[in-house]
């Protein structure tokens, strides 16, 4: 069996030298201790993880790790992520230290990956290469069924692809999911039939593991076209049981809800991309990973990088369709696509519930910006002509 290998960027306490900080992680994922002990068996130095590396990066380091494959037990993630991500954040050697990034052998991928992916997804909508455009329902929470779907009719009538629920809208009292699900997909029926656009509705169906499947199913009887599961909070589990399912034949949207308390500080904790290699592994048909210019802190080029992680050839694995999501507007367009590329899925929530003339105009100001950022033309130049952008361009300007 190959071997894993993982890359962490950290800082050595004060009276650690790098090497010893490296071996420090190795000892603590592996077969080590603090001290020497008296049970370890000659057989077991096989499973012994290997610094290969470290070389200096910014005020640390960055150390190379080879973790041999059979500590690994193929197809759980949990306990994945309890090597490559566990004890090693707290030990007292170490200052900071951030997984940066795995690259995983063959064996330890016995997952079927997305359905659909970003083929199967555009086959659904009947597109090949623009960028989808989605929204989520603004006020996240609060909405009664009936005017979470009067809000979704406007947007799908603008021509978004995609309608989603936000991540903390579930099956809450004042808006139980299965009525707002009926409606919201009547309403998109109705829609349908005016536009003959056909548009996603990721309801999210984010529970208790136990109980996801059931629930998905549940919302695919009701007539779901796709389901939403927010990864972190539900575990990479729940993610798992909903995609292995026969009965789960819509794609699945994945929210990254709670990233952050992990993914933001640049010296300590796990970086986006080994996660997002995970949520592709497991099924994840869509997932977020952030924008170039929008309202959440990132960094640009980790944001290419992550969703090149998404797209890239994995052991024949479909892709996962990259989500572009937080503080957009049409303004900010050309940006994201000039840096994300065009297979994405650019989400906006205020950024088209907030358009002067409501969901509707604002669904289409978002399309029209993609029109002109494909067709090469300003957004200015393009806004003489289409009177949903220029209103938009008043609003937020271009570019914040
Ligand atoms: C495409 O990207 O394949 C076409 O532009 C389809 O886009 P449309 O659904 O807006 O026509
Ligand atoms: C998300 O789920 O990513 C956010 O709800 C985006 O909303 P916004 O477009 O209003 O920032
Ligand atoms: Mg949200």
């Amino acid at each position: 069996m190959g071997d894993l290998i993982a890359y962490y960027y950290f800082k050595p306490r004060e009276d650690t030298t790098p090497s010893r900080a490296a071996e420090a992680i190795c000892e603590e994922e592996t077969t080590g201790t603090w001290t020497g002990i008296s049970t370890r068996q000659s057989y077991i130095k096989r499973l012994d993880g290997v610094v290969d590396e470290i070389k200096p990066e910014k005020e640390g380091y960055i150390a190379t790790i080879r973790y041999p494959g059979e500590i690994f037990e193929s197809g759980n993630i949990a306990q994945y992520l309890s090597v490559i991500a566990g004890n090693l954040f707290g030990l007292k050697s170490l200052n900071a230290v951030r997984l940066l990034d795995i690259n995983i052998p063959e064996e330890l991928v016995p997952f079927k990956g997305p359905k659909f992916g970003i083929t199967g997804v555009r086959r659904l909508i009947g597109t090949t290469k623009r960028p989808h455009v989605g929204t989520i329902i603004k006020p996240k929470v609060g909405l009664t069924p009936a005017d979470t779907a009067a809000v979704a009719y406007e947007a799908a009538l603008g021509g978004v692809d995609l309608i989603k629920d936000d991540e903390t809208l579930t099956n809450q009292q004042f808006c139980p999911l299965h009525e707002r699900l009926q409606k919201v997909m009547d309403k998109l029926d109705s829609a349908r039939s005016e536009t003959g656009h056909m548009v996603l509705y990721a309801v999210n169906v984010t529970t208790r593991p136990d109980k996801i499947v059931e629930a998905g199913q549940k919302a695919i009887e009701l007539g779901a076209n796709m389901l939403m599961v927010d990864v972190f909070t539900a575990g990479f589990g729940a993610v798992q049981a909903l995609a292995e399912d026969h009965s789960i034949k819509v794609p699945i949207h994945v929210h990254r809800t709670m990233h952050a308390a992990f993914t933001r500080n640049p010296e300590h904790g796990i970086a986006m991309r080994p996660l997002a290699r995970l949520v592709r592994m497991i099924g994840g048909d869509q997932l977020h990973t952030g924008t170039a210019g929008g309202k959440m802190s990132h960094i640009s080029e980790e944001v290419v990088a992550d969703n090149e992680a998404l797209k890239g050839s994995f052991y024949g694995l479909k892709q996962t369709f990259p989500v572009v999501s937080g503080g957009l507007h049409p303004g900010l367009v050309p940006n994201e696509i000039k840096t994300l590329g065009t297979d994405i899925v650019l989400q906006a929530g205020g950024g088209i519930h907030g358009h002067p003339d409501g969901t509707a105009a604002g669904a289409r100001a978002m399309r029209q910006a993609v029109d002109a950022t494909l067709e090469s033309i300003p957004l200015h130049e393009y806004a003489h002509d289409h009177y949903e952008l220029e209103r938009a361009l008043k609003q937020w300007g271009v570019r914040r």
